[in-house]
C-alpha cells in the first residue's frame, strides 16, 4: 500500500506541474483537463493515505503526517485556482515548499514503508 501512496502522490505532483505550465502558457483547455485527471488523483491520494493510516495503531505523528497530507492537496488546489486567474501565488509556493519537505521527512521516518530520515 505504500507503494500505491508512493504511486498516486508522485503521479499527482507531475499532473500538477503539467496543468500549471499550462495554465500559464494560456492553453485553458489542456489545463481543464490535466487539473480535472489530478483531482481524481487526489481522491486516490487520499483513499491510499486513508487505508495507511487505518491498517495500524494511530498516533500523533501519524495524525500530523495525514494532516500536512491534507494541506499539500489544499495548496495545490489554489496555486492552480490562482495561477488561472493570474493572482498572486508567492505565500502558497512558500507553503508548498514546508509542507512538502515536512511530508517527505514525516513520510519516510514513519515506520511503515521505506525508513529513510
Ligand atoms: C500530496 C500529498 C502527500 C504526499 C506527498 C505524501 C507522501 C508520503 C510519503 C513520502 C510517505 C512515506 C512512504 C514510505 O515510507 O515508504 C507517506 C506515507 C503515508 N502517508 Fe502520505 N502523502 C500525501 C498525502 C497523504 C494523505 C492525504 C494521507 C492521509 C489521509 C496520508 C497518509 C499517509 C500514511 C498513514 C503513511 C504511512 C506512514 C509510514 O510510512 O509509516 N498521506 N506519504
Amino acid at each position: 500500500m505504500t507503494h500505491a501512496h508512493i504511486t498516486t502522490w508522485v503521479l499527482g505532483a507531475i499532473l500538477f506541474f503539467v496543468a500549471l505550465s499550462m495554465y500559464k502558457g494560456g492553453n485553458e483547455k489542456g489545463a481543464k483537463i490535466t487539473h480535472m485527471i489530478l483531482r481524481v488523483f487526489y481522491l486516490l491520494i487520499l483513499a491510499t493515505g486513508f487505508m495507511l493510516l487505518f491498517s495500524i495503531n494511530i498516533d500523533l505523528l501519524y495524525i500530523l503526517k495525514a494532516a500536512v497530507g491534507l494541506w499539500i492537496i489544499a495548496i495545490m488546489e489554489f496555486i492552480l485556482m490562482k495561477t488561472g486567474k493570474r493572482e498572486q501565488t508567492k505565500v502558497l509556493w512558500i507553503q508548498f515548499a514546508i509542507a512538502f519537505i515536512l511530508v517527505l521527512l514525516l513520510g519516510f521516518s514513519l515506520p511503515m514503508g521505506f525508513d529513510w530520515f
